[in-house]
């Protein structure tokens, strides 16, 4: 993988924003992985980036990794941060909270319900907006994600990634993700809880494109055979708390345990963007198993999100 001088003037994104995960080009993926790195290796480097800026984060959802990380990554690039939860165009109207945070602040951060709420944000404003979780993407969560399997593996042309649970947020954006970057991708679901139509229309066209394979199957058998990852997230997303119940019973047979995870190959690790629910979509003994990478992802949450913060703000 190429090294990246901490002294080259970074690459700005073309698009203002990364509201989902194509909004950054299959090259700036490739370069925000690069600054990541060089991130991680050199922190110092970076420690005056965004000085004098500030972003504000606004979470509709709770969240540990993803908040944290944000207000470390701006606080370690000179930046400031605040911080509000809540609903977001409740007490008055998105596009009027849009238009006051764009006079005093060089960012938005946003985890919302609905995906039109990023997209309003980023409507109503003239700063860039990064999606930090909505109910259609994770963006940053594939980029820390694909950023660990990189440094893990050496490389991504030709692994492949199986994700065997719900057709949701998270896989969506390692769908799009992985494909343009050279892996074959796997999703093994319940019936019923398929990806959606559009992102795997959009998966299609990159898979084509790139060479690589998008298996869509009910077996997690299928979706793990030859895998060099296996990945869950939970059964039940934020907001969905109400079909728990329902969903544990349709997803029973989808748990990531030791049988399924030795049916991968004897290198795969195993990945999780937490929280995890153990005894539910992924066993104890797994999460603890010497190839569980889930707190690696976690520390590069930290540093794929400065690297697109000095891509999109800096
Ligand atoms: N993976 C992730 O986004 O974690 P949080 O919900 O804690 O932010
Ligand atoms: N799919 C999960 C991811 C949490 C990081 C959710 O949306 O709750």
């Amino acid at each position: 993988m190429a090294a990246l001088a901490s002294s080259s003037p970074i690459l700005k994104c073309a698009a203002p924003d990364l509201l989902r995960d194509l909004d950054l080009t299959g090259d700036e993926l490739t370069y925000l992985l690069d600054l990541a790195d060089d991130v991680k290796r050199s922190p110092r480097d970076y420690s005056q980036a965004l000085a004098g800026k500030s972003v504000a984060l606004l979470f509709e959802k709770p969240s540990l990794r993803t908040r944290l990380t944000f207000e470390i990554a701006i606080l370690q690039l000179g930046g400031g941060s605040v911080f509000i939860e809540g609903p977001i165009g409740v007490r008055e109207p998105l596009k009027d909270v849009a238009r006051n945070l764009d006079r005093w602040v060089n960012g938005i951060v946003a985890r919302v319900f609905a995906q039109a709420t990023v997209e309003g944000l980023a409507e109503w404003s003239s700063v860039p907006v990064i999606n930090a979780l909505s109910d259609a993407y994770h963006p940053c969560q594939a980029l820390a994600d694909v950023e660990t399997v990189r440094e893990h593996f050496g490389g991504l042309q030709g692994l492949k990634l199986a994700f065997v649970g719900d057709g949701n947020n998270v896989a969506h954006s390692l769908m799009l993700n992985c494909l343009r970057l050279g892996m074959d991708f796997a999703l093994a679901c319940p019936p019923g809880y398929d990806a959606n139509p559009d992102v795997v229309m959009q998966a299609q066209g990159l898979a084509a494109a790139s060479g690589t394979m998008l298996t869509l199957t009910h077996e997690p058998a299928e979706a793990v055979a030859g895998a060099h990852v296996i990945y869950t997230d939970v059964w039940a997303s934020m907001g969905q708390e109400q079909e728990a119940v329902e969903r544990r019973e349709a997803f029973r047979a989808y748990q990531v345990n030791d049988r399924l995870f030795g049916l991968a190959r004897p290198d795969a690790v195993f990945m999780h963007c937490l929280p995890a629910k153990r005894g539910e979509e992924v066993t104890d003994s797994v999460m603890e198993a010497a190839r569980s990478v889930v707190f690696d992802q976690a520390e590069n949450r930290l540093h794929a999100q400065k690297a697109l913060l000095l891509m999109l703000l800096s």
